[in-house]
């Protein structure tokens, strides 16, 4: 593809970047290449490659061409510089801090991000000696949370599950005045409704296993850097200095803007071993090219089902971030202008027991830990997701006792109301209906 003559659409790239038709076979698809190693040219090549003076493909843990292949292709929707693709979205996040910092570092995240992230950075990573202040993420707010070893913002772009969105352009200005990246997890946004990198952000990182896969099938992450932060400036030891485990190589001096992801796949990576099965590479490339169409349909029936939750008298509050008066709707309009994406969340009047009693009566919405999938799900935050997390925890995550998340799927918006209907009914008839008590 000639980018330079021509700017290629989303569905396009969507499509084609990073896996045209293989030229030996001519078949269309990216080949599965299911091979643990690949076999080196010479002994000499052999030295080369694993002393990072040539790059090449050397084992499945690091590199593979399938694998490969659908690191171009994020790299490429997210307007990155380059990919590295992980076994799971918990695994690029911590690919993404431990490529930049170490035991007595400091982390600044947003309270309102997935539960399963808030235990990984307060209680695995702060075990290692990293610590993370959660705080509202707003720039005011996280500007006051920075320290002197602080090495990173984080945020997701569009808040699991409390909805809110992310103020990208004044997170990305304060992270930068403090001389640190912009970490998003655009997740639940994907790249067809939102790039942060186009916004400032610097490292983008990716439950994979959720809308970019689309099925539900699989279980993977991808971390995506911009390539325009500056790791040489000091801030970031583990890049400007030299490393032990390459002989002393400094990555910010040996590979300038490629310094983070060298460093993420060829030293974190190699140590931490997380790294994404070429199959399930292969499932994430054929989700990614249809990823345009399926988020049109997520945000039409989210809509739809925002819209009738709004209007029905056993529902107590939606949240959604396009409906008016919700807190991130100016940031929706500003930074999601194609949509707010696939999740709504809502209370159910009378409470905890309403809303269990109202998730017990849905036939059409499986009630299960995921989203983002084709078909749409239901959960209970507060007990599932966020269960982990103390009571102060979850207020701070905005969540709620009697909160519902539905991931909206993409049936018929009309078979999803009915259920919906039902399930309300039913809750009341139970009588646990009522006054709100969530
Ligand atoms: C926003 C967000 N980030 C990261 C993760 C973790 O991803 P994974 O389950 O692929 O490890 C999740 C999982 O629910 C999530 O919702």
């Amino acid at each position: 593809m000639t980018q330079n003559e021509h700017s290629f659409g989303f569905r396009t790239r969507a499509l084609h970047a990073g896996t045209p038709p293989n030229p030996l076979s001519g078949a269309s698809t990216v080949p599965l290449e299911l091979s643990t190693g690949f076999v080196f040219e010479s002994i000499e090549q052999a030295k080369e490659l694993f002393s990072l003076r040539s790059y090449g493909t050397i084992y499945s843990r690091m590199s593979n061409p399938t694998v490969a292949a659908c690191e171009e292709k994020m790299a490429n929707l997210e307007g990155g510089l380059g990919a590295v693709a992980t076994s799971s979205g918990q695994a690029a996040q911590l690919i993404a801090v431990l490529s930049l910092a170490q035991a007595g570092d400091h982390l600044v995240a947003s309270s309102q991000i997935y539960g399963g992230t808030v235990t990984q950075l307060s209680v695995s990573l702060r075990r290692m000696g990293i610590a993370t202040a959660f705080v509202p993420g707003t720039p005011e707010a996280m500007r006051k949370a920075i320290r002197q070893n602080t090495k990173a913002l984080f945020v997701e772009t569009i808040g699991n599950p409390s909805g809110t969105v992310a103020d990208l352009e004044g997170l990305a200005a304060v992270a930068h005045e403090a001389g640190v990246p912009l970490i998003v997890d655009n997740t639940f946004a994907t790249p067809y409704l939102c790039r942060p990198i186009e916004h400032g952000a610097d490292i983008i990182v990716h439950s994979a296993t959720k809308y970019l896969c689309g099925h539900g099938t699989i279980v993977a992450g991808m971390l995506i850097e911009s390539g325009r932060f500056d790791w040489g400036a000091g801030k970031h030891p583990l890049l400007s200095e030299p490393s032990p485990s390459y002989h002393g190589i400094c990555f910010s001096e040996t590979f300038d803007e490629y310094a983070f992801l060298t460093r993420a796949r060829m030293e974190v990576m190699r140590d931490v071993g997380a790294c994404l099965s070429p199959f399930n590479a292969w499932l994430l490339i054929q989700g990614l090219e249809t990823l345009a169409l399926r988020m049109e349909a997520h945000v039409a029936n989210a809509r739809r089902i925002a819209g009738f939750l709004q209007s029905h008298p056993g529902v107590a509050w939606v949240a959604y971030p396009e409906l008016p008066g919700n807190p991130s709707y100016d940031l929706a309009r500003r930074y999601l202008p194609r949509g707010a994406g696939g999740v709504v969340t809502f209370g159910v009047r009378g409470g905890r027991p309403a809303a269990e009693k109202f998730i017990e009566a849905l036939e059409l919405w499986s009630h299960l830990a995921n989203m983002g999938d084709a078909k749409s799900l239901v959960l209970h935050p507060a007990s599932t997701t966020h269960s982990q997390l103390r009571d102060e925890e979850l207020a701070a995550a905005g969540i709620t006792p009697d909160m519902v998340r539905l991931s909206v799927g993409l049936e018929d918006p009309e078979d999803l109301v009915w259920d919906l209907e039902r399930a309300l009914a039913a809750a009341e008839a139970a009588g646990v209906g009522g006054a709100a008590t969530g």
